[in-house]
């Protein structure tokens, strides 16, 4: 039932069942991700082309729940025509020929702006972000959409969603797939606060882009990891004349390597490229300088089937949404040698990585992932699970019948060990049909207590967190971990 269209919610103040909470745990958490499937008569394919549905918990005093739908043009159009209006990661409209022709001679018109996959606090304001290079501004008060912000300039045709914060350089880095006088490829960009005008770090020229989820960076460089889901150009530009949907114009060539492009910021030049065996793959845990070493950390797939599996049909159906579980690979890739060693960090399931905020981009201890019970493995991702990247040790928490979506760790303010905190999860209880906000003690793993939401929550994707009244406040969280206080 997480996979089934939602609801907007008005804020409602939740029923809270355990132990007390920590004084110091104040904090707004919002999530975004797919929440309507269908409009009229017509319905959405895949998870990833559900229109965004925002959610919100502030939990001070007391916890309360709200929920609106993203005010995309996307949106606003669909549900007023009752018809899918724009092409989805594997949806099409249902367009006649001379849209197929409009489509064609202007491509950036067959796509919409349905913003649905993450959050990203951007000078003070909170944007919805998805795989297209803009933003739709949010209102952390009112979950109201404001305007569309795009990112000026390169000639970028996507950029991930999950771009990372270099506080230090004010910056935020993030690459995508476009065009230059080089031809097509990735351009890796930063964008300095102040500033929708990305800055060109590096032009990677590949007449035959990879699909690419998300970035990875360390205090150095940016980490550009090009699994072999290849783009056709020819397909790719031929999308609106056909009518196609945009995964279409992916092919998995698992006869070709990972290549890792290791990017010096501030040279501004490729430092290595290695290759390893192939995978696939959406999140990095954490990446790392260790040494002469850059540690990658990734939640992977042996192929790209797991795309295939997040179709709805396969979600809702008799296996109840049985999917491929990612494991937890560790990339060493040594800058001088340009040698690159593999190994895998726990048996365990590991997807929807995340850990403390403070210690991103340096060598940490603690990943908090979504994962899969070994002892129910037919079944939809089951289980939270806290990894011992140094040991291999996991620590994990398990109800029957409930569904958790990605975790958050938030660190206690003050605190000095990594884990001490807590992990925020929306988890689905499958057995009372309704969703949780469920509080874990980072440490021990164990349930705080949980806040009972009286509705079910579609499973979302990411969330970011901040102080209660000051979401859009840059990096609130880490700084909170040198003491700062949380609200
Ligand atoms: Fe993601």
């Amino acid at each position: 039932m997480g996979y089934y269209s939602g609801q907007a919610h008005p804020s409602t103040a939740l029923e809270w069942i355990g132990d007390a909470r920590p004084e110091w745990l104040r904090l707004r958490y919002m999530k975004n991700g797919a929440g309507l499937f269908e409009v009229g008569e017509e319905a959405y394919l895949h998870w990833f082309d559900g229109l965004a549905l925002l959610k919100q918990f502030d939990i001070g005093d007391e916890i309360t729940y709200r929920s609106e739908f993203l005010d995309s043009e996307d949106y606003v159009t669909s549900t007023k025509r009752e018809k899918i209006s724009f092409t989805e990661f594997a949806t099409v409209p249902d367009r006649s020929a001379l849209e197929r022709l409009w489509c064609t001679i202007n491509p950036n018109a067959q796509f919409g702006d349905n913003d649905s996959i993450n959050l990203q606090v951007v000078d003070g304001e909170v944007l919805a972000i998805g795989d297209l290079p803009s933003g739709l501004e949010v209102a952390p008060d009112t979950l109201g959409t404001g305007r569309k912000v795009p990112l000026e300039k390169l000639l970028l045709m996507t950029s991930t969603p999950h771009p990372q914060r270099d506080e230090a350089r004010k910056t935020w880095y993030n690459t995508g797939i476009g065009a230059s006088w080089k031809g097509f490829g990735y351009h890796v960009f930063g964008v300095k606060d102040g500033s929708h005008r990305p800055d060109p770090v590096a032009f990677i020229p590949r007449m035959t882009p990879a699909y690419m989820h998300s970035v990875g960076m360390t205090s150095r460089y940016v980490v550009v990891g090009e699994h072999p889901m290849f783009a056709s150009l020819p397909k790719f530009f031929t999308l609106g004349l056909r009518n196609q949907p945009v995964v279409n114009a992916f092919d998995w060539k698992g006869d070709h390597p990972l290549t890792l492009y290791i990017v010096d910021k501030d040279e501004k030049r490729v430092a290595a490229k290695v290759e390893a065996p192939a995978i696939f793959y959406f999140h990095h845990t954490n990446v790392f300088e260790n040494g002469e070493d850059v540690v990658i950390d990734l939640c992977t797939y042996p192929d790209d089937r797991v795309i295939r599996e997040l179709y709805l049909s396969n979600l809702r159906g008799p296996k109840g949404g049985n999917t491929t579980p990612a494991k937890l690979l560790r990339h060493r890739v040594n800058m001088k040698t340009k040698k690159v060693t593999v190994e895998p960090l726990t048996d365990r399931s590991v997807e929807f990585p995340r850990m403390n905020p403070g210690h991103m981009y340096g060598d940490y201890r603690f990943t908090y992932a979504v994962s899969i019970n070994p002892a129910i493995t037919n079944d939809h991702s089951n289980m939270l699970v806290k990894v011992d990247v140094a040991t291999g040790e996991t620590k994990s928490w398990f109800e029957e019948g409930c569904y958790p979506n990605e975790p958050f760790m938030v660190p206690r303010p003050g605190a000095t060990a990594e884990d001490d905190g807590v992990v925020l999860c929306v988890v689905l209880d499958a057995k009372v049909k309704s969703s949780i906000l469920l509080v874990l003690d980072a440490h021990s793993f164990t349930e705080i207590g949980r806040a009972l939401v009286p509705a079910v929550i579609p499973f979302g994707l990411h969330g970011q967190a901040g102080p209660l009244n000051g979401f859009h406040r840059h990096d609130a969280l880490r700084s909170d971990t040198d003491g700062d206080g949380a609200a």
